[in-house]
């Protein structure tokens, strides 16, 4: 097989605690984390020259591109000195909160395991997803899943009951450093994630952010386009991840009067141990 084309999914935090900062410049976290079927494509054809294509032209075409820095490192660990034509079909907004380049990085690491014999297991792609950047190891799970330390310390869970969530994008974007710089540890709930984690098995899940209310302060507009959510009639309106998309669960619409935004219908998704998403 010489081709492959394969799903890169979006990614929605259910809860997000922050539990402090860590002497590296990272914090630590504990977050429930969700696939869900909003998803770009990556194509991936064996070739006999490297070559990279991708429909978003604002995308980086070197290693500061994470599919670019996938490749780069299978190809040092796997020492299979192959070429290749990998095509990214962008659908999932940048600056969004929604790990779409940490997915494509994961998803670029899946296929070409998948492509070159299955060297690494699925634990060890999660290793190498490690180095590449915090949320990327999550990618590698079957799509639920419980994340600590810097986000790379990965545990799965039971798949959620299915949901229906719509993805609102305002047209403003964050950098995720810049959000975390903001967040005031004093000021954050003393929520235990444990414990968030037991409601959910239990059916009644709780759901929040810490990084919610830094994302609010450095761009108060969202915090409007919240209570208009809220207002529609959802009864969960929350910035996933640094933002600045808010996922939306329950009943609602999408207010006409915030303008400036896209939306997504979309759903939670799972895959298999043995198969890549569908
Ligand atoms: O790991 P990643 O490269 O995705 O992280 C991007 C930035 O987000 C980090 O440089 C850091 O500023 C911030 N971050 C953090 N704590 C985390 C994850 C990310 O401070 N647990």
């Amino acid at each position: 097989m010489n081709i492959l084309h394969l799903k890169s999914p979006a990614k929605v935090n259910l809860f997000l605690k922050i539990l402090g900062r860590r002497p590296d410049g990272y914090h630590e976290l504990a977050s429930l984390m969700q696939t869900i079927s909003l998803c770009d494509t990556l194509t991936f054809t064996l070739s006999d020259h490297d070559r990279f294509t991708c429909t978003d032209p604002s995308l980086p075409h070197d290693s500061s591109n994470l599919v670019i820095a996938a490749l780069d490192l299978f190809r040092r660990r796997s020492g299979d000195l192959f070429s290749i034509h990998l095509h990214l079909e962008k659908q999932i907004p940048i600056q969004a909160g929604l790990g779409g380049g940490s997915s494509n990085a994961a998803t670029t690491l899946w296929g070409l395991n998948h492509l070159r014999g299955h060297r690494f297991s699925d634990r060890e792609l999660m290793e190498m997803g490690a180095e590449l950047g915090s949320d990327v190891p999550f990618f590698l799970s079957q799509g639920t899943a419980y994340c600590e330390g810097r986000g790379e310390r990965v545990t799965e869970l039971p798949p959620m009951p299915a949901e229906d969530v719509w993805i609102v994008k305002p047209r403003e974007g964050l950098s995720t450093p810049q959000v975390y710089r903001t967040l005031e540890l004093s000021k954050l709930s003393p929520r235990d994630p444990h414990v968030s984690l037991k409601k959910i098995a239990l059916g009644s899940p709780e759901y929040y952010n810490d990084l919610e209310d830094p994302a609010l302060t450095l761009e108060p507009r969202l915090g409007l386009i919240k209570s208009d959510l809220e207002r529609s009639g959802y009864s969960t309106v929350l910035l996933s991840g640094s933002g600045t998309s808010f996922f939306c669960l329950g009943e609602g619409g999408i207010p006409l009067t915030v303008e400036g935004i896209s939306t997504f219908k979309s759903r939670f998704i799972n895959r298999t141990a043995e198969r890549w998403y569908e």
